[in-house]
């Protein structure tokens, strides 16, 4: 067999949210389809990043006081170790947020500048006065025009099914700060995407890289009539790229995220010495992405625009998947089955739900149904009850002896597998792991029964049947090894448990093709424990409490459960201050800021240069001696508590207008800001 050279891609997470299990669907089907092509001696590649860009996470970063960088990065972390928890780890796994993606945006858009595919337009959109910022129309919310049903996003009606622009709503709302939007003029970039029409056309249609409901739904939807320009940018404030030749515009988000597949692979380029080329603009190798159904005309009309305008290869499949139901439903908070990777993670095994899913996804655009009863059941009869449960009846008898040295009589169960083999790599290859897992299932059955007739737990009695006894087990673990290799790329640990078991690692599909023999076996070691209803229960139950921390938990903010049993130290170490008059408190004016700048004082030991803006033009020039416990460049950005109206006072570096406040502890050593809760905007009073 040829080797191929396959990447793949799953779409970028946005940076705002943590995973659910409706996510993992999608990180898991990716893994299942990279892992099978390596194990197949493939070349290939995983790649993933974070999209970080937008409004949304502005004004999430905004909210919480902190700067876009330190939210981004503090969810690709966690980002990165839910997949991992899943062993659905990418060979990279980038942000759009970074340099590699930056030039590659340039290096795109100078292409379709060229081809002269941009026009400007004028555009009226929504501001937020509150945020500053324009909203798109899902950040906008409001009375349906049409059927008047109340709470309602910009863009169209759940309720009546109307599709309106934005201004129409009634009664419009921010979504982020609840402020009544203004409209607002801006000019914006758009891509003549109509000038591609026969292009897209034929790419999308030619029956070779889309899914034909995908190909139909494009034709009936999109391609029948001109096709809209599309609106590549955003005027400032915007947390992006700003366009090179188009000061103070930015490019959407949704120009740079799928750009960020390619930034993604330059750095793992670079860290494994590979020619970015070979990859983008190879006929040599071929592209894959995974989405959801949400994002198909993305990735199918403006997406393979973008690539051929820049002469880079187009994708060779776009495999697209549908939504995660639970029960039936959409996933739910207030039912818990709005159940995040991590809380899968700290109640059950990843490979229950890699196995369930695989079990349940095939090459269509279906929705995929978690039923818990039958996730149960499913777990616990087919992966305990017919595959561990394999080894675990027959191992222990050959721990001392080891396989047999020639594969004996099986009636032929392990040709029969052998030969399946193809027909369940063509299932893989067609991201139909149901089919797959089906027909290994059926092998699990076979290999049951011949373990059952044989009965190696009688024969184990009996000294006499000793030679018997290991050609039963030899037969038996051999089984269990093919269907190791044929699940292999679902259940990796169990792969590699299984090496460990029979000393021979699964490193390549054709492992099934031939039996082990005359090796050691080692100690059957636990694989899979039945699922536990109780387990499930506590999931849900996790679940359903309050997640309003989903997005990210601020710096600072303590772990919810910590311990309520406080140290008495400090208020040992200073007492509370003589009884003060309500009016006394109220002379100090206590603001919530904003810090715009912050710059070291070097002559200074302890002092660092605030800009402090309680909103609007008013700023306070303040020296605050906090240079122990935060450095000038973690600042800028966090909303803060100020004392507003302390008389200045002169001090050596300049006049000091105000005051930070903080909590200080041990002596002075402990040194916390202290920051305002979600909802705080610069100039409220603190009271
Ligand atoms: O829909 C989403 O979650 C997007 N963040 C997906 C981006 S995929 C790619 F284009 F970057
Ligand atoms: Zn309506």
């Amino acid at each position: 067999m040829t080797q191929r050279r396959i990447l793949v891609t799953s779409a970028l997470p946005y940076a705002n949210y943590q995973l659910h299990i409706g996510n993992m669907l999608e990180h898991i089907q990716t893994n299942f389809w990279v892992r099978f092509q390596k194990l197949r001696g493939h070349k290939c590649v995983s790649l993933c990043a974070d999209d970080t860009h937008g409004t949304a996470i502005m004004i999430s970063a905004q909210q919480q006081g902190i700067r876009e960088e330190e939210l981004i990065a503090r969810m690709q972390k966690a980002h990165i170790d839910d997949i991992a928890g899943f062993d659905a780890e990418y060979d990279n796994f980038g942000s759009t947020n970074s340099p590699e993606n930056r030039a590659l945006c340039q290096e795109i858009w100078a292409a379709i500048r060229k081809a002269g595919l941009v026009v400007e337009k004028e555009v009226t959109q929504l501001f937020d006065p509150k945020a500053g910022t324009f909203l798109a129309d899902r950040q906008v919310k409001g009375t349906c025009p049409k059927c008047g049903a109340r709470d309602q996003y910009g863009d169209n009606c759940d309720k009546c099914g109307a599709t309106y622009s934005p201004a129409d709503l009634v009664d419009p709302k921010s979504a982020f700060t609840g402020a009544t939007p203004e409209v607002r003029g801006a000019v914006h970039l758009f891509i003549q995407i109509e000038r591609l029409h026969r292009f897209l056309a034929e790419w999308t249609q030619s029956g070779e890289h889309l899914q034909p409901e995908v190909a139909n739904y494009l034709a009936g939807h999109f391609l029948h009539e001109p096709l809209r320009d599309w609106d590549v940018s955003r005027p400032a404030p915007y947390f992006g790229f700003e366009i090179p030749d188009s000061p103070g515009n930015y490019w959407y988000v949704w120009f740079d995220a799928p750009i960020g597949y390619m930034a993604s692979t330059r750095q793992w380029c670079d860290a494994h010495g590979e020619a970015f080329d070979d990859w983008w603009r190879s006929e040599a190798t071929e592209i894959h992405h995974f989405i959801g159904k949400d994002i198909t005309y993305f990735h199918t009309l403006f997406w393979p625009a973008m690539l051929h305008s820049a002469g880079f290869s187009l994708p060779t499949k776009v495999h697209i998947h549908g939504f995660l139901t639970v029960g039936g439903e959409k996933m739910s908070k207030s039912k818990g089955t709005f159940i995040r990777a991590a809380t899968y993670l700290e109640h059950l095994d990843p490979a229950y739900l890699r196995y369930y899913y695989a079990s349940k996804l095939g090459p269509r655009v279906d929705d995929l149904d978690l039923n818990l009863d039958e996730f149960i059941t499913k777990i616990n009869s087919d992966l305990v009850g017919k595959v561990v449960n394999l080894a675990s009846r027959t191992a222990k008898f050959v721990e001392k002896t080891g396989l047999a040295a020639e594969y004996p009589d099986d009636g032929g169960l392990f040709a029969q597998a052998a030969d399946e083999g193809q027909t369940i790599a063509e299932a893989y290859e067609q991201c139909d792991t149901n089919r797959a897992m089906r027909q290994i299932m059926a092998i699990a059955d076979r290999a049951n029964q011949y373990v059952e007739h044989a009965q190696p737990w009688v024969l184990a009695k009996d000294p006499a049947k000793a030679r018997q006894l290991q050609d039963i087990c030899t037969v038996g673990l051999n089984l269990f090894r093919q269907i190791a290799v044929y699940l292999a790329p679902v259940l990796p640990r169990m792969a590699r448990q299984t090496g460990e078991l029979l000393g021979r690692p699964i490193s390549h599909w054709d492992e099934a093709q031939t039996p082990l023999l005359g090796t050691p076996v080692g100690r059957f070691q636990h694989m899979m424990t039945r699922v536990d209803k109780k387990q499930v229960d506590a999931m849900i139950e996790a679940s359903k409490q309050p997640d309003e921390s989903a997005a990210v938990v601020p710096a600072g903010q303590p772990e919810q459960g910590s311990s309520s049993i406080d140290s008495d130290q400090p208020l040992a170490d200073v007492p509370l201050a003589p009884m003060c008059s309500f009016d006394d408190f109220q002379k100090v004016d206590l603001r919530v800021a904003r810090i715009v700048a912050a710059e070291d004082v070097p002559e200074a030991n302890k002092l660092v240069h605030l800009t402090l803006s309680l909103g609007g033009d008013k700023r306070l020039n303040v020296f605050a001696g906090i240079k122990s416990a935060y450095k000038p460049e973690d600042l800028v950005g966090r909303l803060v508590v100020c004392v507003a109206n302390l008389a200045p006072r002169k001090m050596k570096f300049g006049t000091s207008e105000g005051m930070i406040v903080a909590a200080v502890g041990e002596g002075g050593k402990s040194l916390s800001l202290v920051a305002p809760d979600q909802g705080a905007r610069p100039g409220h009073r603190v009271q």
